[in-house]
Protein backbone atom coordinates (compact mmCIF):
# COMPACT_ATOMS: atom_id res chain seq x y z
CA UNK A 1 0.00 0.00 0.00
CA UNK A 2 1.32 3.84 -0.54
CA UNK A 3 -0.20 6.91 -0.27
CA UNK A 4 -0.99 7.94 -3.85
CA UNK A 5 -3.33 10.96 -4.66
CA UNK A 6 -6.21 10.29 -6.65
CA UNK A 7 -8.59 12.70 -8.23
CA UNK A 8 -11.18 10.53 -9.74
CA UNK A 9 -14.06 11.61 -11.95
CA UNK A 10 -17.45 9.97 -11.98
CA UNK A 11 -19.86 11.38 -15.08
CA UNK A 12 -21.83 8.28 -16.45
CA UNK A 13 -25.43 9.64 -15.62
CA UNK A 14 -26.83 12.63 -14.22
CA UNK A 15 -24.03 13.64 -11.15
CA UNK A 16 -20.79 15.38 -12.13
CA UNK A 17 -18.72 14.23 -8.96
CA UNK A 18 -14.94 14.69 -8.35
CA UNK A 19 -13.48 13.05 -5.26
CA UNK A 20 -9.76 13.28 -4.23
CA UNK A 21 -8.65 9.90 -1.89
CA UNK A 22 -5.01 9.47 -0.43
CA UNK A 23 -3.95 5.60 -0.86
CA UNK A 24 -6.75 3.42 -1.90
CA UNK A 25 -9.72 3.98 1.15
CA UNK A 26 -8.88 7.74 2.78
CA UNK A 27 -11.46 10.48 1.25
CA UNK A 28 -9.58 13.36 1.10
CA UNK A 29 -12.80 15.01 -0.09
CA UNK A 30 -16.10 14.59 -2.37
CA UNK A 31 -17.92 16.79 -4.24
CA UNK A 32 -21.49 15.69 -5.74
CA UNK A 33 -23.28 18.08 -8.21
CA UNK A 34 -26.63 16.42 -8.94
CA UNK A 35 -28.94 17.26 -12.04
CA UNK A 36 -31.44 15.06 -10.22
CA UNK A 37 -33.63 18.56 -10.05
CA UNK A 38 -32.66 19.22 -14.12
CA UNK A 39 -34.49 15.70 -14.98
CA UNK A 40 -37.25 15.51 -13.00
CA UNK A 41 -39.91 17.60 -15.26
CA UNK A 42 -38.71 15.37 -18.04
CA UNK A 43 -39.66 12.20 -15.73
CA UNK A 44 -36.31 11.03 -16.10
CA UNK A 45 -33.14 11.44 -17.60
CA UNK A 46 -32.58 12.94 -20.51
CA UNK A 47 -28.77 12.55 -22.41
CA UNK A 48 -28.41 15.56 -24.38
CA UNK A 49 -29.05 17.63 -20.98
CA UNK A 50 -26.65 15.34 -18.82
CA UNK A 51 -23.96 15.87 -21.23
CA UNK A 52 -24.63 19.88 -21.59
CA UNK A 53 -24.73 19.96 -18.25
CA UNK A 54 -21.50 17.72 -17.44
CA UNK A 55 -19.33 20.19 -19.69
CA UNK A 56 -20.69 23.78 -17.23
CA UNK A 57 -20.46 21.49 -14.04
CA UNK A 58 -17.09 19.39 -14.31
CA UNK A 59 -14.08 22.26 -14.22
CA UNK A 60 -15.94 23.96 -11.19
CA UNK A 61 -16.34 20.40 -9.43
CA UNK A 62 -12.53 19.72 -9.86
CA UNK A 63 -11.81 22.77 -8.47
CA UNK A 64 -14.32 22.85 -5.14
CA UNK A 65 -13.04 19.32 -4.41
CA UNK A 66 -9.01 20.14 -4.81
CA UNK A 67 -10.04 22.85 -2.40
CA UNK A 68 -11.68 21.24 -0.17
CA UNK A 69 -8.86 18.83 0.12
CA UNK A 70 -6.44 21.73 0.64
CA UNK A 71 -4.07 20.20 -2.58
CA UNK A 72 -3.66 21.71 -5.77
CA UNK A 73 -3.46 19.71 -9.13
CA UNK A 74 0.21 19.60 -8.76
CA UNK A 75 -0.34 17.14 -5.76
CA UNK A 76 -2.00 14.85 -8.14
CA UNK A 77 -0.32 11.40 -8.75
CA UNK A 78 -2.88 9.92 -10.82
CA UNK A 79 -6.42 10.28 -12.47
CA UNK A 80 -9.44 7.67 -12.14
CA UNK A 81 -12.27 7.90 -14.27
CA UNK A 82 -15.67 6.19 -15.19
CA UNK A 83 -15.54 5.16 -18.70
CA UNK A 84 -18.65 3.21 -18.86
CA UNK A 85 -20.96 1.26 -18.79
CA UNK A 86 -23.52 4.77 -18.95
CA UNK A 87 -24.59 7.11 -21.15
CA UNK A 88 -22.17 7.93 -23.72
CA UNK A 89 -22.34 11.65 -24.31
CA UNK A 90 -22.23 12.09 -20.37
CA UNK A 91 -18.94 9.35 -20.12
CA UNK A 92 -17.72 11.31 -22.92
CA UNK A 93 -17.15 14.31 -20.69
CA UNK A 94 -15.66 13.06 -17.83
CA UNK A 95 -12.83 10.76 -19.82
CA UNK A 96 -12.15 13.80 -21.72
CA UNK A 97 -11.62 15.91 -18.68
CA UNK A 98 -9.16 13.26 -16.93
CA UNK A 99 -7.40 12.59 -20.35
CA UNK A 100 -6.55 16.29 -20.45
CA UNK A 101 -5.35 16.35 -16.57
CA UNK A 102 -3.68 13.56 -16.47
CA UNK A 103 -1.66 14.29 -20.09
CA UNK A 104 -0.81 17.81 -18.71
CA UNK A 105 0.09 16.99 -15.58
CA UNK A 106 2.27 13.97 -16.79
CA UNK A 107 0.83 11.86 -14.12
CA UNK A 108 -1.13 7.78 -15.15
CA UNK A 109 -4.54 7.80 -16.35
CA UNK A 110 -6.92 4.72 -14.65
CA UNK A 111 -10.14 4.10 -16.54
CA UNK A 112 -12.32 2.52 -14.07
CA UNK A 113 -15.42 0.66 -14.96
CA UNK A 114 -19.01 1.84 -13.06
CA UNK A 115 -20.16 -1.07 -11.30
CA UNK A 116 -17.00 -2.20 -10.10
CA UNK A 117 -16.67 1.26 -8.56
CA UNK A 118 -20.05 0.61 -6.70
CA UNK A 119 -18.47 -2.46 -5.51
CA UNK A 120 -15.57 -0.54 -3.67
CA UNK A 121 -17.29 2.03 -2.36
CA UNK A 122 -17.61 -0.99 0.23
CA UNK A 123 -13.78 -0.67 0.37
CA UNK A 124 -14.31 3.17 1.96
CA UNK A 125 -16.77 2.37 4.24
CA UNK A 126 -15.52 -0.64 5.46
CA UNK A 127 -11.74 0.15 6.25
CA UNK A 128 -11.01 -3.55 7.06
CA UNK A 129 -13.14 -5.73 4.22
CA UNK A 130 -11.12 -7.57 2.05
CA UNK A 131 -11.51 -10.25 -1.03
CA UNK A 132 -12.85 -12.41 -1.48
CA UNK A 133 -17.16 -11.78 -0.98
CA UNK A 134 -20.23 -12.06 -2.93
CA UNK A 135 -21.42 -8.58 -4.52
CA UNK A 136 -25.18 -8.04 -5.02
CA UNK A 137 -25.04 -4.39 -7.41
CA UNK A 138 -28.49 -2.91 -7.48
CA UNK A 139 -28.42 0.14 -9.37
CA UNK A 140 -30.17 2.70 -11.89
CA UNK A 141 -28.92 0.47 -14.85
CA UNK A 142 -27.83 -3.01 -13.01
CA UNK A 143 -28.48 -5.74 -11.19
CA UNK A 144 -25.92 -8.32 -10.78
CA UNK A 145 -24.47 -11.07 -8.32
CA UNK A 146 -20.52 -10.98 -8.28
CA UNK A 147 -18.07 -13.10 -6.59
CA UNK A 148 -15.03 -10.93 -5.91
CA UNK A 149 -12.34 -13.21 -6.02
CA UNK A 150 -9.43 -10.80 -5.07
CA UNK A 151 -9.24 -7.02 -6.36
CA UNK A 152 -8.77 -7.18 -9.95
CA UNK A 153 -10.51 -10.86 -10.41
CA UNK A 154 -14.11 -10.89 -10.84
CA UNK A 155 -16.83 -13.61 -11.93
CA UNK A 156 -20.41 -12.48 -12.99
CA UNK A 157 -22.71 -15.47 -11.59
CA UNK A 158 -25.74 -13.51 -12.77
CA UNK A 159 -27.38 -10.53 -13.90
CA UNK A 160 -31.09 -9.12 -14.98
CA UNK A 161 -32.40 -10.23 -18.13
CA UNK A 162 -34.57 -6.90 -18.68
CA UNK A 163 -35.04 -4.21 -16.25
CA UNK A 164 -32.60 -3.57 -13.23
CA UNK A 165 -34.07 -3.38 -9.69
CA UNK A 166 -33.48 0.46 -9.69
CA UNK A 167 -35.03 0.94 -13.35
CA UNK A 168 -38.20 -1.13 -12.10
CA UNK A 169 -38.43 1.27 -9.18
CA UNK A 170 -38.33 4.06 -11.00
CA UNK A 171 -41.03 3.27 -13.79
CA UNK A 172 -43.09 1.68 -11.20
CA UNK A 173 -43.12 5.23 -9.36
CA UNK A 174 -44.24 6.76 -12.82
CA UNK A 175 -47.02 5.04 -13.22
CA UNK A 176 -47.91 5.68 -9.86
CA UNK A 177 -47.37 9.44 -10.58
CA UNK A 178 -44.31 10.06 -8.79
CA UNK A 179 -41.60 11.82 -9.05
CA UNK A 180 -38.28 10.84 -10.55
CA UNK A 181 -36.14 9.12 -9.34
CA UNK A 182 -38.82 6.59 -8.11
CA UNK A 183 -36.24 4.51 -5.92
CA UNK A 184 -36.69 6.77 -2.39
CA UNK A 185 -40.02 7.89 -3.01
CA UNK A 186 -41.37 4.40 -3.20
CA UNK A 187 -39.13 3.59 -0.33
CA UNK A 188 -40.57 6.38 1.97
CA UNK A 189 -44.21 5.38 0.74
CA UNK A 190 -43.26 1.66 1.22
CA UNK A 191 -42.90 2.47 5.05
CA UNK A 192 -46.94 3.44 5.40
CA UNK A 193 -48.31 0.38 3.53
CA UNK A 194 -49.11 -3.25 3.54
CA UNK A 195 -45.81 -5.16 1.91
CA UNK A 196 -48.15 -8.93 1.56
CA UNK A 197 -51.50 -6.65 0.88
CA UNK A 198 -50.75 -7.56 -3.06
CA UNK A 199 -49.44 -10.71 -4.34
CA UNK A 200 -47.05 -9.43 -7.38
CA UNK A 201 -45.41 -12.18 -9.01
CA UNK A 202 -41.63 -13.63 -8.54
CA UNK A 203 -39.68 -14.77 -12.08
CA UNK A 204 -36.72 -16.84 -12.33
CA UNK A 205 -37.25 -18.70 -8.86
CA UNK A 206 -35.28 -22.04 -9.81
CA UNK A 207 -32.84 -22.99 -7.35
CA UNK A 208 -29.26 -22.04 -8.70
CA UNK A 209 -30.98 -19.78 -10.94
CA UNK A 210 -28.73 -16.53 -10.77
CA UNK A 211 -30.28 -14.18 -13.38
CA UNK A 212 -32.95 -11.49 -12.74
CA UNK A 213 -36.08 -10.13 -14.42
CA UNK A 214 -37.80 -7.55 -13.36
CA UNK A 215 -40.05 -6.51 -16.25
CA UNK A 216 -42.64 -8.90 -15.22
CA UNK A 217 -43.25 -7.62 -12.37
CA UNK A 218 -43.55 -3.66 -13.37
CA UNK A 219 -46.11 -5.00 -15.68
CA UNK A 220 -47.77 -6.85 -12.95
CA UNK A 221 -48.01 -3.77 -10.96
CA UNK A 222 -49.30 -1.71 -14.28
CA UNK A 223 -52.16 -4.51 -14.81
CA UNK A 224 -53.07 -4.32 -11.56
CA UNK A 225 -53.54 0.10 -11.43
CA UNK A 226 -54.97 -0.59 -14.68
CA UNK A 227 -57.77 -2.87 -13.62
CA UNK A 228 -58.50 -1.16 -10.28
CA UNK A 229 -59.19 1.69 -12.52
CA UNK A 230 -61.41 0.09 -14.97
CA UNK A 231 -63.04 -1.60 -11.76
CA UNK A 232 -63.59 2.14 -10.68
CA UNK A 233 -62.16 0.76 -6.82
CA UNK A 234 -59.82 3.44 -4.58
CA UNK A 235 -56.10 2.65 -5.03
CA UNK A 236 -54.14 2.13 -1.75
CA UNK A 237 -51.12 3.50 -3.52
CA UNK A 238 -48.83 2.95 -0.08
CA UNK A 239 -49.60 -0.84 -0.51
CA UNK A 240 -48.61 -0.71 -3.99
CA UNK A 241 -45.40 0.45 -3.10
CA UNK A 242 -44.69 -1.95 -0.28
CA UNK A 243 -45.88 -4.73 -2.07
CA UNK A 244 -44.07 -3.88 -5.05
CA UNK A 245 -40.20 -2.74 -2.89
CA UNK A 246 -41.42 -5.92 -0.89
CA UNK A 247 -41.63 -8.55 -4.03
CA UNK A 248 -38.07 -7.21 -5.45
CA UNK A 249 -36.22 -7.57 -2.05
CA UNK A 250 -37.49 -11.06 -1.28
CA UNK A 251 -36.48 -11.83 -5.08
CA UNK A 252 -32.77 -10.34 -4.50
CA UNK A 253 -32.65 -11.36 -0.62
CA UNK A 254 -32.88 -15.26 -1.96
CA UNK A 255 -30.71 -15.14 -5.13
CA UNK A 256 -27.95 -13.05 -2.52
CA UNK A 257 -27.90 -15.64 0.03
CA UNK A 258 -27.72 -19.17 -2.84
CA UNK A 259 -24.64 -17.18 -4.42
CA UNK A 260 -23.16 -16.39 -1.44
CA UNK A 261 -23.87 -20.26 -0.07
CA UNK A 262 -22.59 -21.52 -3.22
CA UNK A 263 -19.33 -19.34 -3.76
CA UNK A 264 -18.02 -20.70 0.23
CA UNK A 265 -17.43 -16.75 1.03
CA UNK A 266 -18.28 -15.54 4.87
CA UNK A 267 -18.90 -12.15 3.21
CA UNK A 268 -22.16 -10.66 1.77
CA UNK A 269 -21.69 -6.72 0.29
CA UNK A 270 -24.36 -5.02 -0.92
CA UNK A 271 -23.71 -1.78 -3.60
CA UNK A 272 -25.35 0.29 -6.07
CA UNK A 273 -27.99 3.21 -5.97
CA UNK A 274 -30.69 0.71 -4.37
CA UNK A 275 -28.51 -0.55 -1.23
CA UNK A 276 -30.01 3.16 -0.25
CA UNK A 277 -33.19 1.14 0.30
CA UNK A 278 -34.21 1.14 4.31
CA UNK A 279 -35.86 -2.55 3.91
CA UNK A 280 -33.29 -3.76 2.02
CA UNK A 281 -30.26 -3.29 3.95
CA UNK A 282 -31.69 -4.59 6.67
CA UNK A 283 -33.81 -7.33 5.96
CA UNK A 284 -30.40 -8.57 4.13
CA UNK A 285 -28.44 -7.74 6.93
CA UNK A 286 -30.88 -10.33 9.04
CA UNK A 287 -30.74 -13.12 6.24
CA UNK A 288 -26.97 -12.77 6.58
CA UNK A 289 -27.04 -12.97 10.55
CA UNK A 290 -29.25 -16.01 10.40
CA UNK A 291 -26.32 -18.29 8.57
CA UNK A 292 -23.18 -16.46 10.05
CA UNK A 293 -22.43 -14.45 6.81
CA UNK A 294 -20.69 -11.02 7.17
CA UNK A 295 -22.98 -8.37 5.74
CA UNK A 296 -21.70 -5.03 4.54
CA UNK A 297 -23.09 -2.48 2.78
CA UNK A 298 -21.50 1.38 2.44
CA UNK A 299 -22.35 4.87 3.45
CA UNK A 300 -25.55 6.47 2.20
CA UNK A 301 -23.54 9.02 0.32
CA UNK A 302 -21.62 6.41 -1.26
CA UNK A 303 -24.11 4.11 -2.45
CA UNK A 304 -25.15 6.34 -5.28
CA UNK A 305 -23.25 7.61 -7.78
CA UNK A 306 -19.89 9.25 -6.58
CA UNK A 307 -16.61 9.67 -7.88
CA UNK A 308 -14.98 8.47 -4.31
CA UNK A 309 -15.93 4.88 -5.30
CA UNK A 310 -14.22 5.41 -8.40
CA UNK A 311 -11.15 6.71 -6.56
CA UNK A 312 -10.52 3.76 -4.62
CA UNK A 313 -11.50 1.63 -7.32
CA UNK A 314 -8.76 3.12 -9.64
CA UNK A 315 -6.15 3.08 -6.70
CA UNK A 316 -6.56 -0.59 -6.54
CA UNK A 317 -6.28 -1.34 -10.04
CA UNK A 318 -2.98 1.36 -10.31
CA UNK A 319 -2.03 -1.19 -7.79
CA UNK A 320 -1.93 -3.82 -10.08
CA UNK A 321 -0.38 -1.69 -12.68
CA UNK A 322 -3.69 -1.69 -14.58
CA UNK A 323 -3.87 1.92 -16.62
CA UNK A 324 -5.37 3.67 -19.47
CA UNK A 325 -3.24 5.48 -22.54
CA UNK A 326 -4.66 8.62 -23.86
CA UNK A 327 -6.87 6.95 -26.17
CA UNK A 328 -9.50 5.86 -23.30
CA UNK A 329 -12.62 5.93 -24.71
CA UNK A 330 -16.45 5.61 -23.30
CA UNK A 331 -17.83 2.48 -23.34
CA UNK A 332 -21.45 3.03 -22.94
CA UNK A 333 -22.35 -0.84 -22.76
CA UNK A 334 -19.01 -1.97 -20.40
CA UNK A 335 -19.66 -5.24 -18.77
CA UNK A 336 -18.25 -6.12 -15.94
O1 LIG B 1 -26.21 3.60 -8.68
P1 LIG B 1 -27.10 4.72 -9.04
O2 LIG B 1 -26.91 6.04 -8.34
O3 LIG B 1 -27.04 5.03 -10.56
C1 LIG B 1 -26.79 4.03 -11.51
O4 LIG B 1 -25.60 3.63 -11.66
O5 LIG B 1 -27.78 3.56 -12.09
O6 LIG B 1 -28.57 4.18 -8.82
C2 LIG B 1 -29.69 4.96 -9.07
C3 LIG B 1 -30.90 4.09 -8.81
C4 LIG B 1 -32.20 4.73 -9.27
O7 LIG B 1 -32.93 3.80 -10.03
C5 LIG B 1 -32.89 5.07 -7.96
O8 LIG B 1 -34.30 5.07 -8.06
C6 LIG B 1 -32.40 3.96 -7.06
O9 LIG B 1 -31.04 3.81 -7.41
N1 LIG B 1 -32.53 4.30 -5.63
C7 LIG B 1 -33.33 3.64 -4.78
C8 LIG B 1 -33.24 4.32 -3.54
N2 LIG B 1 -32.38 5.37 -3.69
C9 LIG B 1 -31.95 5.34 -4.99
N3 LIG B 1 -34.11 2.55 -4.96
C10 LIG B 1 -34.82 2.11 -3.91
N4 LIG B 1 -34.82 2.72 -2.69
C11 LIG B 1 -34.04 3.80 -2.46
N5 LIG B 1 -34.02 4.39 -1.27
ZN1 LIG C 1 -24.26 3.94 -10.54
Amino acid sequence: MDNKITLAIESSCDETSAAVLRGGREVLSLVISTQIPVHQKFGGVVPEIASRKHIVNIMPVIDETLQKAGLSLSDIDQVAVTYGPGLVGALLVGVSAAKALAFTLGVPLIGVNHLEGHIFANFISHPDLKPPFMALVVSGGHTSLVHVKDYNSFALMGQTRDDAAGEAFDKVARVMGLPYPGGPQIDRLAQEGDPHAIDFPKALQEKGNYEFSFSGLKSAVLNYLNSMKCKNLPVNKADVAASFQNTVIEVLIAKAMDAVRESGCDTLVLAGGVAANSSLEGRLREAADREGIRFCYPDKLLCTDNAAMIGCRGYYQAQAGIYSDLYLNAVPGLAL
